[in-house]
Parts: structure tokens; sequence; C-alpha cells
């Protein structure tokens, strides 16, 4: 009897380390479809406990030929076949399959980089279902390898236009290949083709929606945390903590116990601001510490940015330390667990490149906002966003009704105006400068409607004194610059181009209205090579 497929509708891709693996996730989920992304190498235990539908092999810069080629384990053809899961290799992905399941893979004649046309070659084909012999679509290829001979039962369904094999299936084993890249917007039927692949060849059902993932989170939580057990979290005014400790609140009530740390390097009014949504839109139970005098204290006369970054971590780790402290006296108990807004791209596993010498490694990020926690604090992790993208937890947020203007909030760093002041932070009153400036730079953004269109912008006080002339006096001030940039996840950004009558507005209403400043610069780098902050 044919194997039924299994019905957790789960898609799951093994990663074998090309740059799209994680976009392929990202697609699959805008079909509302779950998608989850673990190394290619993984063991048969840990996909088999997924117990996916549907199983898509990664594109990766590997050729099958080198000794270190990375694959799928032992038994996994045996798995897939005995469950009736469907397999979809990409790229590497379709040489995987064809060379383990006895084709063959050669080095391409002509390597195949970029835009190609290819054409469909087989009637009645289920890659490209209703297409007919000749119909034609331009895909994004990248591969040198191809595969020149598949196994038993394979059939070519698309060709490109130099010959090389382009798609291939089998129907009956539900095995299935591209050698091109189906996820990126440079293939335009590409979606169409994965939608096809998934909903009608697989069979899945796309009902993913994000209030189911909050149900189920909200669950997992119940189940985690004893009816006794406290749990803390560290707010830092950002989105992604904002949301972990809402949901976390709604699972298990007042038995979360939140601080919000002021360390005197806030923004204008950011602890009045933050500390109203907390509590008069989310109802968190929020400890507001004014630590201030204390991390000021200690990075007086501190120029090393580094330097910095270690004093404010070490201050945050001592105002946690008594904050547990405080609670254990309250509450009679140590709390158990600490909420982390860790998300989805900072667990993925991916594959690193051959030569490399790395291995795969589960990262869980050390709450980098808040610069670490004591150690012997011993608390379990509750890290409820951790399957989601920094979009999926603005939309879980939303459901969970954090006002739409918090979740759109630019990125904050957890030093906060420390690396946006370079040298001693306590220099004359370089902080309350800043806080001026970076308010009117931010409203002004508001004001045009941009802010949305930008990742991250902000004001940064120059420590050195520039002449001006300001009525009839000349002035001996402060210079500062604005920086505003568009990133999609802050490791690569560009300088965002304002129109010259913002700028020039800006600009005036800097200098006449903060006493101190004369001179305003504007930074066009772009990361690289700078950086988004300054330090
Ligand atoms: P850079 O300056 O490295 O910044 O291009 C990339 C993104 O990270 C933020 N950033 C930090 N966030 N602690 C943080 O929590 C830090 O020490 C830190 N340094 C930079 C930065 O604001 C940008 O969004």
């Amino acid at each position: 009897m044919e194997p039924q497929p299994l019905k957790s509708n789960i898609v799951l891709i093994l990663d074998y380390g090309s740059q799209y693996t994680h976009l392929i996730t990202r697609r699959i989920r805008s079909l509302s479809i779950f998608s989850l992304c673990i190394s290619g190498t993984s063991s048969l235990k840990s996909i088999t406990e997924l117990n996916p539908s549907v199983i898509i092999l990664s594109g990766g810069p590997h050729s099958v030929h080198s000794p270190d080629a990375p694959s799928f384990p032992d038994g996994f053809v045996e798995y897939v076949e005995k469950n009736g899961i469907f397999v979809l290799g990409i790229c590497y992905g379709l040489q995987l399959i064809v060379q383990k399941l006895g084709g063959k893979v050669a080095i391409g004649e002509k390597q195949e980089y970029g835009r190609m046309v290819i054409e469909v070659v087989k009637d009645c084909g289920e890659l490209y279902g209703g297409k007919s012999i000749g119909d034609k679509q331009a895909v994004w290829m990248s591969h040198g390898d191809e595969a020149v001979s598949l196994p038993e039962g394979f059939e070519v369904v698309a060709r490109s236009e130099q010959g090389a094999v382009a798609a291939v299936e089998n129907h009956r084993r539900r095995f299935y290949g591209l050698q091109y890249h189906p996820e990126v917007t440079h293939s335009p039927k590409g979606m169409e083709t994965l939608r096809h692949f998934l909903l009608d060849i697989c069979g899945v059902e796309a009902g993913w929606k994000m209030e189911d993932v909050m149900e189920e989170e909200i669950k997992v939580i119940r189940g985690m945390v004893g009816p006794q057990d406290h749990v803390i979290c560290a707010l830092s005014g950002g989105v992604d903590s904002t949301v972990a400790a809402t949901l976390v609140h709604k699972a298990i009530g007042e038995r979360l116990h939140c601080i919000f740390v002021d360390n005197g390097l806030l923004r204008y009014k950011e602890q009045e601001r933050v500390m109203e949504t907390f509590e008069k839109d989310l109802h968190l139970p929020v400890t507001c510490v004014d630590a201030s005098v204390q991390f000021l204290s200690e990075l007086k006369g501190v120029m090393d940015p580094e330097k910095k970054r270690k004093i404010i971590g070490k201050e945050f780790i001592s105002v946690f330390d008594a904050f547990a402290h405080d609670l254990q006296q309250k509450l009679g108990k140590r709390p158990t667990y600490l909420v982390q807004g860790t998300l989805y791209p900072d667990v993925i596993e991916s594959c690193p490149p051959p030569g490399s010498g790395k291995t795969h490694s589960h990262t869980i990020k050390s709450h980098h906002n808040v610069g670490g926690l004591p150690k012997d604090m011993k608390l379990k992790l509750i890290e409820p966003l951790k399957l989601l993208f920094k979009d999926e937890v603005r939309e879980l947020g939303k459901i969970l009704d954090v006002p739409v203007t918090f979740l759109k909030r630019h990125p904050f760093p957890g030093p906060g105006l420390a690396v946006r002041i370079p040298g001693d932070v306590t220099q004359g009153n370089a902080l309350e400068i800043l806080r001026q400036v970076d308010e009117i730079f931010i409203q002004a953004i508001k004001d045009a409607g941009i802010y949305d269109h930008i990742w991250q912008a902000f004001a940064v006080f120059l420590p050195v004194k520039t002449t001006g002339v300001q009525g009839d006096q000349r002035t001996h001030s402060n210079a500062v610059a604005l920086r505003a940039v568009t990133s999609q996840d802050g490791m690569t950004a560009d300088w965002y181009y304002f129109e010259h009558k913002f700028l020039d507005d800006v600009s005036r209403k800097i200098c006449n209205s903060v006493r101190g400043v004369n001179r305003v610069c504007l930074d066009i780098t772009s990361k690289p090579p700078s950086t988004i902050e300054w330090e």
C-alpha cells in the first residue's frame, strides 16, 4: 500500500549553507504554512522528532564530490519513503538527491550563474502542473555542478536553454528537485512553483496563523513554569523584550516580574514614555530602577568604547542581582526563569562554509541589550519568540495589543547614548544636548512621514568645539552629526537620502533651539565601511 503523507503540515528545511535558506523559510511562512530550518547534517532523530510533512534540502556552496560535502543522515531516504514525506531539493539539494539515489553529478561544461531561461520538457510534469512542453520562464541559477544522469524512476521536467537539467521529479517516490532558486524574486514564477508544490502536490494545508502561535506559546509557557514558580524579565524598551514579556504575562500573570533600568544613557523622556506604555497599555508589572548615578559615575573619564560597553554590562548585572535578591526576599523563594526576547535568526543553525573549520552551533544570544546576566543566578530560559522573525514578532505584538507605534520603533543599542558620544559620556552636558538634538531629528522624521522607511535614525554628539556666529556673537560650541540608515537586518546599511529642504529645516531648528550646538553634519557613510553606530 502507498504510504500516506503525514499531516503535520510542517515544512522542514535542511540547511546546506545557501545564502537564501532563511528566505525559503520566510517565503513558505508567507503562504501561511509553518516552516522551520535546521542544519542539513542534523541527526535522523532531530528530523523525525519534528514530524515534517515536507522536507526541503537547501542549496549550498559545496560540491557533492568534495570530501566534506554535507549530507542528510543515514536512514533518511528510508525514513521519508516509509512515512510518505515529500522531498524537494533546491540546487545543491537536487544534486544531493541525484547522487545519493544512484544518479550522477558532474562538473558542468558551462557553469550557470544568474538569470537563465528554462523550458518545460515533459508534458504533465507535476512540478509545473498544467504547463506544456515549450513553456518558458526566467529563473535564478547559481551552480557549477550539474546532474548528468538521473537515478532510476526520475524524469527531467525542465531544462535550461543551455540544456542543463533544471527540474526533476519522481512522482512515485515523492522526490522532486529544482536546480534554481525559486525563493528569490529573480525567479518571478518561483513562488507560484513553491505554492503549487506545497499545496497541490504535497497537499499541505495552509492555516498557520499568528493567533495559533500565540495560543500554542501560552500553553507551552504554562506547561513549563510550575504554579509556584516566578519569572523575571529585563525590559529594554525595545520590541522583542516587550512582546516576549507581554506574552509571558498573558500566560502566568503576576508571577512575572519585569525590570526596566534607567542607566542615564536613555533618549529624551524615554523612561516616562516606555513606562507609560508598559503600565497603561500593557499592564505589565514593571519595576523601574533609576541607576543613572551609578552608571554615570562608573563611566566618568572612560574614553575607550569597549571599556564603556564592559562597564555598562557590569552595572546592569549588579542592578539585576539586586533586583533578583529583593524579589527573593519578598517572595520567600528565588525566581526560577528568565524571559529573553531571542528571535529565530539568532538561533538558526546554519551550515558553515567548507574549510571554515567551524561546526554547526546552536547559539543562544546572551541578552546583548543588557550585557549578559550573572551566571550564578542559575535561571532557566524562556524564549517564546525563538521561532519567529522580526516582522512576525511585530504581528504577534499587534495581536497582544502592543501599540503599533511602539512595535515600529527603531532599534536602540543596549549601551544607549554612550555609543553616540565618542569619548567620555559625562563630558560637559553632552548627554542633555544629544537628547534634545535626537528628539528634534526624530520628531522631524516622524512629521515628514518617513520614520517607517528608515531602519534607524539618531544624532551623535561630536566631541569637538567649532566656531560659529549666532546673533551678533561668535560662539565656540559643539557640533553634532545626524545619521539615518536603511537596512534589512542591521548587518549592512545604506545612508538614507533626505530631501534638502528637510535637512535645511532640521539643521536650523537644532541650532536655533539647542543651546550649545552651532554646527550640524550629516553622516553619509554606508555599512561597510562604517558601522551604524559611531562606537
Ligand atoms: P553597528 O553599529 O554594529 O550596529 O553597525 C548594528 C545594530 O546593532 C545595534 N548595536 C547594538 N545593540 N548593544 C546592542 O544592544 C550594542 O552594544 C550595540 N552596538 C550596536 C545598532 O544600534 C544597530 O541596530
